[in-house]
């Protein structure tokens, strides 16, 4: 089976039986109290698996700036690379809502510039929400109106490092608590339809997620948000660093995959790769008719049969 056809497609009860979630099945889960997972994801296999997993939101981030393409921070990422790795999960999705992260500079100039920045997350690669950080109200009520679905992001935004000096833990003082609580009550009246509380005392984000009619999403802001997010790499420790405070490692990808690839390295230097069962073989009349060994003939027609059956990739 190639990676592009998915288990279940068409008409079988496995592909109708898929509930997608959107912007107001969040609302409806808060209404609930069913607790929201997100995970950020970047591309086709790891967006597919993510989505099968059962993941309600994912988001690809502009975390990518840093784990994908390794840069320091998240500032240097463009629209046109947020664009093309959001295609790519759009691509692998069905069931989870996807968002995407809007990146620095995309949204910090005229209002109607941002927007015509938002609508191509939407119109070109399929995002269903955008995500921008800071208490951007003008912004988000625009936003709203042009029916672009908005998940805000307060707390320890990422792309304020330069100003904040850091990645730091926002809001621990009573002003920056009464800021923040301020902020979270403008965006929600403004029409944003999610929060994300990023780096916030514990306290903060479980008052702000107590007052707030839309969910809030906690990352680094303590287990009292409606759902969770954290980033892909994070979860897997294929992040190349210690780990913050609020990570919880679920799986070591890292040592998978070193030793998966050191393993295949060391099949070849031996040339234990690949054997003859992963090998094509000619037929019985032409190895004949270039008088090609003919020795092992009885397997290589065994073979040969089973290849005839066969497509390249199987
Ligand atoms: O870019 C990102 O990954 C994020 C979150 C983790 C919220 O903004």
């Amino acid at each position: 089976m190639s990676l592009t056809n998915f288990p279940g497609s068409g008409s079988s009860p496995a592909a109708s039986s898929l509930t997608k979630v959107t912007m107001p099945a969040l609302a409806e889960m808060k209404r609930q109290g069913k607790p929201i997972s997100a995970l950020t994801a970047y591309d086709y296999a790891t967006s597919r698996l993510v989505d099968e997993a059962g993941i309600d939101v994912i988001l690809v981030g502009d975390s990518l700036a840093m784990v994908v393409m390794g840069h320091d921070n998240t500032l240097s990422v463009t629209v046109d690379e947020m664009l093309h790795h959001t295609r790519a999960v759009r691509r692998a999705v069905r069931r989870a809502l996807v968002v995407a992260d809007m990146p620095f500079g995309s949204y910090h100039g005229t209002v109607s510039e941002s927007v015509g920045n938002a609508v191509r997350f939407i119109k070109e690669a399929g995002a269903e929400a955008v995500k921008i950080e800071g208490p951007r109200v003008e912004l988000v009520q625009a936003l709203t109106d042009a029916e672009i679905p908005v998940v805000a992001h307060l707390g320890l935004t990422p792309q304020s490092v330069n100003r904040m000096g850091g990645y730091r833990v926002q809001a621990r003082t009573v002003d920056e608590v009464l800021r923040l609580k301020a902020d979270a009550h403008s965006l929600a009246d403004a029409g944003a339809g999610v929060l994300v509380l990023e780096g916030v005392p514990r306290e903060v984000a479980a008052s702000i997620t107590a007052e707030l009619p839309i969910p809030t999403i906690g990352i680094g802001a303590g287990p009292d948000c409606d759902g969770q997010i954290l980033v892909f790499h994070d979860l897997l420790n294929m992040t190349f660093a210690p780990p913050a405070k609020f990570v919880r490692r679920y799986a070591d990808a890292a040592a998978l995959i070193h030793s998966a690839v050191e393993h295949y390295r060391e099949d070849v230097e031996r040339r234990a790769f690949p054997s003859d069962r992963e090998s094509y073989h000619l037929s019985k009349p032409v190895r004949r008719a270039l008088d090609l060994d003919s020795d092992t003939e009885d397997a290589m027609d065994a073979l040969v049969n089973k290849d005839a059956l066969e497509d390249f990739g199987a």
